[in-house]
């Protein structure tokens, strides 16, 4: 079955949804975007994604021409369309896309506003759910909010693209963690950083990172668990001494790191560590889906069977640990 597209009020297969290359969109990086997942084929924390894009819009001072709950109304419809295409294992990134409609040279247009489904991309961290992300501080520092506040979700991604740059050089296969302009670290590329120190939950203050909607989920899970949150400027040093360290982001909910420049991070030869372990199952409980087992299942094979052993081992080994109260 092929996929459709919503663009600009009607529902188009991929082959038609078409923009003109003149947009601002294509060559300005002047629009908002959103990706939203799905657990077992329902969107999650789609009104926090939604309050996001609204916030990144106003930010932009761009009018779509919809109202959010048309917004809304529009993404159940582009999820409804696309259903039939999931196997039973599968899931969505729903993305909305809606940049500034005027053309090269000023000339007046639309708003487009865009939403398709992609395949979950489950094998970017299936093997890293137990042996940890590689981070890597690049020199390219976070955008400061005195130049694009972080806060949105803006489709320019230059910031982004090129800490990447920068630290595939260095390490292929490692995510780069930006710093902000004081040199205190913000964020991955992808996604919001945190770590644990004596027993408390660490991450960067709001103000100079993306208001990830999964950090918020980790932050709600945490006070959940009891776990005291300090938000805050920290620096590698205070990584480098930390016990425990992850990220958190709409495709890999939270996924635990195991180095920074080189320096393992805690035990990082048993991954997760155990409090990065319980809100990864808190947030699986939330979501209705063990998204770890679900992200090994579709690697399939042998590689798949020996991931789901491991991740089946570390489950129990942490269910033993607290039922012996330590
Ligand atoms: C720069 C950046 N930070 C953080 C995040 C995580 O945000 P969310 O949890 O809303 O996906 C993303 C997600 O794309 C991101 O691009």
């Amino acid at each position: 079955m092929e996929a459709i597209v919503y663009l600009n009020g009607r529902f188009l297969s991929e082959e038609e949804a078409v923009v003109p290359v003149t947009t601002r969109g294509f060559f300005g990086g002047d629009g908002v975007y959103e990706v939203t997942r799905t657990f077992r084929h329902k969107l999650f924390r789609l009104d926090d994604h939604l309050t996001r894009l609204c916030r990144s819009l106003a930010y932009i001072r761009l009018d779509c021409g919809l109202t959010r709950d048309e917004i809304k109304a529009a993404t159940e419809e582009t999820l409804a369309r696309n259903l039939a295409r999931l196997d039973d294992g599968g899931d969505f990134a729903l993305w909305h896309v809606i940049t500034r409609g005027e053309h090269a040279g000023g000339r007046a247009a639309p708003p487009v506003v865009a939403m398709f489904c992609v395949d979950m991309d489950f094998d970017r961290y299936a093997e890293a759910y137990l042996e940890g992300l590689r981070l890597v501080t690049p020199g390219v520092r976070r955008t400061p909010p005195q130049s694009i506040d972080p806060k949105g979700k803006v489709t320019s991604r230059m910031n982004q693209v090129q800490a990447a740059l920068e630290v595939g050089r260095v390490d292929p296969g490692a995510v780069p963690l930006l710093l902000d302009t004081n040199g205190n670290i913000a964020e991955t590329n992808t996604g919001n950083f945190f770590f644990l120190s004596e027993g408390r939950l660490h991450t960067s203050k709001g103000r100079n990172v993306l208001a990830g909607v999964t950090r918020s989920v980790v932050l709600e899970l945490a006070e959940d668990l009891g776990i005291d949150i300090v938000e805050g400027d920290f620096t590698a040093y205070d990584v480098y001494n930390a016990d425990e360290a992850f990220v958190s982001g709409t495709s890999p909910s939270i996924v635990p790191v195991c180095r920074l420049n080189g320096a393992a991070i805690g035990d990082s030869g048993n991954l997760p560590g155990p409090d990065t372990l319980r809100l990864m199952q808190a947030f699986s409980e939330a979501a209705g889906v063990d998204y770890v087992a679900q992200a090994m299942a579709s690697l399939g094979g042998n590689r798949s069977r020996d991931l789901a052993e491991r991740w089946d081992q570390r489950n129990r080994e942490s269910g033993r640990a607290e039922s012996s109260g330590s």
